[in-house]
Parts: structure tokens; sequence; C-alpha cells
């Protein structure tokens, strides 16, 4: 048996900033509302024209973490990609970005997993590297969100909460049994499938039936219950990190630091102040970022890294709450 540890880290986030004043430009909304509800300043939308997709994002951030990790894309025997926005219904982004980064013909999953999809596609890659089955995988999520949001009015209270980006790590074996990822934990509940959703295309509803309804048919576009989905989420996100706290014989004031999915600045403070946190033990950068789903957990890891916070033997807990419903922790020894 191995553990696995993070050995490079990398993000990518398109140029384009689209602060709160401009949404209030396309629709019925304003600064003070987002901030209030959300903490959200601004975030990032690919700008229309660019080359950017979640594959060719996810390409980006990997580049740079394969190389912090001192390894060449060659040395990589397998890839994890979790996204909820691919470029195409299939095949997933994985391979798309096994032959964008000029790799071996190895192995490419893709996650499906929304919010959690990060935490998910940790730790499947953690279970490979434990059985000595891979030695170096490439683990992704990126997100494209911005050309699938409705722009309206009527799609206000999602629509201003999700952008665009991408982060990437290189996970690989660790024989120090106390060290890396020490454990995952995963969890779903699908009888709430329906309240964070997007509901077709799908084979199911295909795209002749959508043009041809009679009715407006707007299910290709995102519809969350939000208040339900909150209040599932402080609860999921406190139990999840009490689980792998409890897993690993660790108290509270063992979090060095938390680094939630970020959904809303008001969740990771509700979890915060129930933790008994201070303000340097949560990282939070949904105010840039807004809410990238499977991209937001790496994204801020890779920050908290590129800020300095994470050092040798820092404890880290990675938690994520979203669409499914699923959630999950991960608990790492830096
Ligand atoms: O990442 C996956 C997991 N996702 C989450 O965890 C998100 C969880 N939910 C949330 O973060 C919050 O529920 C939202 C930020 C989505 C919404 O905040 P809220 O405090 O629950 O607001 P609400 O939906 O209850 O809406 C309150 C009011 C409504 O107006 P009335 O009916 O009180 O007159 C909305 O129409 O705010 C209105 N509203 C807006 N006003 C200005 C909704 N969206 C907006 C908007 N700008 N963008």
């Amino acid at each position: 048996m191995y553990n696995s540890k993070i050995i490079g880290l990398g993000k990518y986030l398109p140029e384009q900033v689209v602060t709160n004043h401009d949404l209030s430009e396309m629709m019925d909304t304003n600064d003070a509302w987002i901030q209030e509800r959300t903490g959200i300043k601004e975030r990032r939308w690919i700008r229309k024209g660019t080359e950017d997709t979640s594959a060719v994002m996810g390409a980006k951030a990997a580049r740079v973490a394969i190389e912090r990790s001192g390894l060449k894309p060659d040395d990589i025997d397998f890839i994890v990609f979790a996204t909820m926005t691919p470029d195409y219904y299939f095949p997933g982004c994985g391979v798309q970005i096994q032959d964008m980064l000029g790799m071996q013909t190895v192995g490419a999953l893709d996650i499906r997993n929304q919010c959690s999809g990060f935490v998910y596609a940790l730790s499947v890659a953690d279970q490979y590297i434990k059985t000595g089955m891979y030695r170096n995988i490439l683990v992704v999520g990126a997100e494209f969100h911005s050309n699938g949001l409705d722009k309206s009015t009527r799609g206000r209270s999602v629509t201003v909460i999700f952008g665009d980006g991408a982060g990437a790590c290189v996970l690989s074996r660790e024989k120090n049994l106390n060290k890396g990822i020490l454990s995952t934990h995963l969890h779903s509940e699908g009888k709430y499938a329906e309240k964070l959703t997007v509901k077709s295309p799908s084979i199911k509803h295909w795209i002749p039936e959508i043009l041809s309804s009679k009715e407006e048919d707007l299910s290709y576009f995102p519809y969350m219950d939000g208040t339900f989905v909150f209040k599932n989420a402080v609860v999921r996100f406190s139990e999840v990190i009490r689980e792998g706290l409890l897993k690993n014989k660790l108290d509270k004031e063992d979090i060095d630091l938390l680094i939630p999915h970020q959904a809303n600045l008001r969740i990771a403070q509700f979890i915060q102040k129930k933790f008994g946190l201070h303000d340097d033990q949560v990282f939070n950068n949904i105010m840039k970022y807004g809410n990238t789903t499977a991209a937001s957990v790496i994204i801020a890891l890779t920050e908290a890294w590129e800020q300095g916070l994470i050092k040798e033997n820092t404890n880290v807990v990675l938690a994520a709450f979203g669409s499914g419903f699923t959630w999950g922790s991960v608990i790492i020894k830096w």
C-alpha cells in the first residue's frame, strides 16, 4: 500500500473579468444584492470567440501543474477529469487533454459530480495510487458555464453565481502512510437530483423535442432551489468535515487550512463559525471567481499554495457539496 500526495498544482482563469455591475447591465440585479447574498464581486467568463473551453482550460492548468511537479507529460499514467460542462456530449474532456498534452495513450476518465467533482476525482485517483496500479495521475477540474447561462432577469438567481475556470494537480506515490491524502469521504442523496439540475438536452428529452415544444422549454438552463440547496449544504459540509476529522483522530483545532467548495461565502462563513475557525484557517476566493463548480476546490487549493499558506505538514481539509446531491471531503497532511 501507498499513500498519494500532490506534487504539482496549476490553475487557469480566462482573462475576461465580469463584475456585478456588468451583470446589472444584462439583467435586473445589483452589486449590493450579489455581494450580500453570495460574497461575489466578480467572476471570469470566457470571451466569445477565444479558444477556451473546459478541455482547453483544463489543459492549460494541467501544463502548469505538470511543470511544477517536475515531471513530463509522458510520466503521467492516468487522467481523471471532473466537469459538468464538457466540450462534447461524448467523449469526455479527459481524452481531449490526453491529446492536447501529447501524452502516451494512457487511460482517461471523466467524472460528472458537479460541485463535488474535484473531491470525487481526487478520491478516485487516490485509490489507484494506494493500490499501486498507477504512480502519477493528472487530476483536473474545469468548467465553462458562461455559454449555458440564462443572462436575462429570469435566470438571475443562478447566473450571477457561476464563473469559468480550471485547476489541476499531479498526484503521485508517497511511501510514508502518515503523509499525503489520509482519507476521502464521499456521499450522495439522489432524491434531491432535481433541486439543482440542467435537465436537458438529455437522451430522454433530445434537441428536436426542445425545439418543437409549443410552450417555452427552458430545461437547458440550470435550475436551482437556492434556499433548499443552501440549507442542505451547511449540514452536509459540517457532517463530512467531521467524518474526515474523526477518521483521522483529528480535532477541529488541528485544521490548518479548510478549503471549502466556493458555493457561497455565507456557507463558508457558517461552517467557519460552526467549527470555531479563525479567518486564516479558511480559504475563500469566491469574491474573485464566483462558483466554478468542479474547478473551485482545485483553483482555491492552487491559489492557497501559491500564497504560501500550505507547507510541509500543513493539515488541509477539502470539502464540497453540490448537485446530486453529492458531497465529500479529503483530509491531507501536506
Ligand atoms: O455550488 C452548488 C451548491 N450551491 C449552493 O450551495 C448555493 C446555495 N444557495 C444560495 O447560495 C442562495 O440560495 C442564492 C444565492 C442562490 C440565493 O440567495 P437567497 O438569499 O436564497 O435568495 P432567494 O433566492 O430567496 O431570493 C430572495 C429575493 C427574491 O425576491 P423576492 O421574491 O424576495 O422579492 C429574488 O427574486 O432576491 C431576488 N433575487 C435577486 N435580486 C437581485 C434573486 N436573485 C437575484 C439577483 N439580483 N441576482
